[in-house]
This record gives C-alpha cells, structure tokens and sequence, in this order.
C-alpha cells in the first residue's frame, strides 16, 4: 500500500496535491511519502517479529535511497542502514543511524574506507573475499582496534529481475564460497585483530518468487550450523535484500508476511540475531518521479512522442534495465487511451522510459508521475547532458519540504575549476 492516490481527479503524495509540488518547485522533481516509508519499514519489522524473529538489525540499503530526509525517517523508527562506500557511512551517521546498526558492504572496500569504517565503529563489515579480508585485518591492527566481520557468502543461487541486478551465482562478483567461508571463518578467529561474528548473503535484486530465497537461506542456515559445530563463535546472520515489488507489469511479488514465513522456517532453532538489508521493498513505492510534457509529437508515420523534461540521467532505470515504471496523468484528462512512446530531451535513443503504452489524453504542459521510483531513482541520477541534479521533496501528512533543492546553472558550472594553463 502506498499514499499516492487520485482524489477529486487529482494525484495526490497524503494530504498534497502533486500539482502544487510542481508548481513550487518546478519538474523533474522525485517526491517522496513518509507514510509510506514508515508504513513500509514497519509491516516487515511486524511481520518478522510474528514469526518470531526477534529483535532483527533491519539495515535500510543506502543505495536504494540515500536521501538524509529519508535515511533520518527511517533511523527514527529503529533502521540500521546497508552502506557500501564511505559516502553511505558518512550519510547514516549523518542521518543519525547509530554505529552499531551500520552494516559495511561491498566487494571493492579500499583500505582508507574499511579506516573510516572501524574508527565509526560499524556493526559489521562484510568481507567479500579472502584479499579483503587480510586488507581488513592489517588496517585494524594499524589502527589498534579489532574488526568485527562477516563473511559475505555467495550461495550460487540464481534470482533476481534482470541479469544486471543478479549477484547470487557463483560466476557473479559478489562473495565467498561456502568452502572458503568455513576456511576463512576459522583462520580469521586466530586472528587477533579480526572478530568474526556470523555470515551473510544477498542474491539479486527484485526477487517475485520466494524459491531461491528459501534455498539461499537453507543453506546459510546450514553454514551456521557447520561453523557452531567446528565450535567457533556465530552470532548474527544477515540474509540481506532482494525482496520485489510491483511495478504493474511483473509477477506479484511475495507479501512480507510470507517472506517472513521462509526466513523463520530457515532459520529456526540456529541461535543467531538475524540482519536483513532491504532497499527496494521499502522505498520503491514511497517516492515518484514527477515530469511535465514539453510536447506531443505526432509522425505522419503514426509514432506519437510524447516528450517529457525529465530525463534517463533523472530517472535511468527503464534506459538500464528495460524496467517497467507505471506513469501516470497527475490531472487525468477525459479521452480514451492512445499508444505513446515517452521519451526525455537527452540526445541517445536509450533515453526511452517506454515504447507503444496506452496512456489517456496528453497535452503540452501537463504533468506526469513515475510510480514506484522511491527506490533507485534519485540515488542513480546524474548530471548527463549538464542537466542540473533533479531535486527531491518530503510530504508528510498536508506539508513538504524540499530535502534536495534543484541547483541552479551556476553551482552546477562553480564545482569545476579551469586547468591553471587555460
Ligand atoms: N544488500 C546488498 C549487498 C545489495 O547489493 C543490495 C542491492 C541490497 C542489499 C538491496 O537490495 P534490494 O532490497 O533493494 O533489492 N539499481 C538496480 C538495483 C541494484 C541492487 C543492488 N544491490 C535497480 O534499479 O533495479
């Protein structure tokens, strides 16, 4: 359930019209819903603790949605945040995620980001591989301070949406082996500057079929079970993301309650906290896209554009993964649906949100809204073409905030300084 809905022939974000957002801050602009942020965050809380997963670390992926406004909602109602770069560390503890609910991921870690990561004081690191984690262990003892660790094990799973966002099989970058995970495990509790306190996986991205979920965990479970019984130390396991959302177009994806239903069948009786990283689930359907239409154009051939000024670098996902986004009229106009191509102003053919969808009546000047872009929308925007960084707005209840002004042309051109001999 998300809070954007039509009232009186109107797309509303709760009690706002997203007309007036338009109109006060101009388009594109991303405009995101704090009720549906909280009330994402907490059925999945709600629906692990009725299987009776206590306590879980649910550690929000920075990635899907690194906004501060967003991370802080989440903080307040007890998120941890999923980070895999410096940056992402300094937003959570920006956002006021305390240390200890910031997991670190990621398979490149540099040796000045893994620094930042133990003076922060982070949950957990999730070592990737075996270089990563004798990187890990030189720069804890430099700094005289012990690592606590995770393996992140690739549990050669295949899932996800789109090839691009599959990370669970072997051939994929991500992770260890579980041979290598019991290996390391134990060489890592020899080591004095190395704490390792459980094992993590996350198999892929937009995950609708519960299947591989299960077997993923299964065999995590197992894992635990192996390592307790070589009789080394194993508290947490972290069974990350992935969980899907509706786009509209795709399969239903599974509801929390009965993902909640898998992880808990997985992992009954094994005496560990468990940690989860969602992004999507929790942001996708809390944020939209909002645009206006330059114009129609109409070919004599019969393709009818429909051109918008919102952009692949503000909204890149259908250009990257051919992903489905539902677009919506903000004021439906009367008129049966016709066959539209939508497109934005940048100068490749790949900036095509969608090719022969039926949509109702278009004119120039009017708006439209992306759904579902609350998560890997903003977070992957750029400035391609030097159009400037689209900005993003709060709506909680009747009130929004700008959390993101649009900047103008001249900040854009101020961060670049001229070459001394130009
Ligand atoms: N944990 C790790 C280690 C991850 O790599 C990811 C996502 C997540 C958690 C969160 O996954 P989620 O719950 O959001 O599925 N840009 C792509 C998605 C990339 C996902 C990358 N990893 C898209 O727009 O579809």
């Amino acid at each position: 359930m998300n809070h954007f809905e039509l009232r009186d022939g109107e797309l509303y974000c709760e009690d706002v019209p997203l007309a007036a957002i338009a109109q006060a801050v101009g388009t594109p602009v991303y405009v995101y819903s704090t009720a549906t942020f909280e009330r994402h965050y907490t059925v999945l809380r709600e629906a692990l603790e009725a299987e009776g997963v206590h306590d879980p670390l649910i550690a929000f992926a920075v990635k899907a949605n690194s906004n501060l406004a967003v991370l802080r909602t989440l903080a307040q109602l007890g998120a941890g945040a999923d980070t895999v770069s410096e940056g992402e560390i300094r937003r959570a503890l920006a956002a006021g995620v305390p240390p200890e609910r910031i997991v670190f991921s990621g398979v490149g870690k540099t040796r000045s980001e893994i620094a930042f990561a133990l003076d922060a004081g982070v949950c957990e690191i999730n070592v990737e591989s075996e270089p990563e984690m004798l990187a890990i262990a030189q720069v804890a003892q430099s700094l005289g301070k012990r690592a606590t660790i995770a393996f992140r094990v690739n549990p050669d799973v295949a899932a996800g949406g789109h090839a691009k966002i599959a990370t669970g099989k072997s051939e994929n970058k991500f992770g260890v082996s579980f041979a290598e995970a019991e290996r390391l495990y134990a060489q890592a509790s020899n080591n004095a500057w190395l704490k390792p306190v459980g094992v993590a996986c996350h198999i892929g991205s937009q995950i609708t079929d519960l299947a591989p979920m299960a077997e993923a965990f299964e065999k995590m479970a197992g894992l635990v079970r192996r390592l307790k019984g070589e009789g080394l130390h194993v508290e947490r396991l972290d069974l990350g993301g992935g969980l899907g959302v509706p786009y509209f177009n795709q399969p239903e994806p599974p509801t929390p309650a009965d993902y909640a239903k898998v992880v808990a069948q997985a992992t009954r009786g094994l005496d560990v906290t468990l940690a989860f990283e969602p992004g999507r689930v929790i942001a996708a359907n809390a944020g939209v896209l909002l645009a206006q239409v330059v114009h129609v154009h109409e070919r004599p051939e019969g393709r009818r554009f429909l051109v918008l000024d919102a952009a692949m670098n503000d909204l890149l996902r259908p250009a990257m993964y051919d992903a489905y986004h539902d677009i919506r009229a903000v004021n439906p106009r009367e008129g049966e649906a016709r066959p539209y191509d939508v497109v934005g102003p940048v100068c490749e053919t790949g900036d095509t949100f969608t090719r022969d969808r039926a949509l109702p009546a278009f004119e120039s000047g009017d708006l439209v809204a992306f759904m579902s872009a609350g998560a890997y929308g903003a977070s992957m925007a750029s400035e391609y073409n030097s159009r400037p960084l689209v900005p993003e707005v709060m709506v909680k209840g009747g009130d929004y905030a700008i959390v993101r002004p649009r900047p103008t042309y001249e900040e854009m051109l101020a961060r670049e300084t001229p070459a001394p001999w130009l």
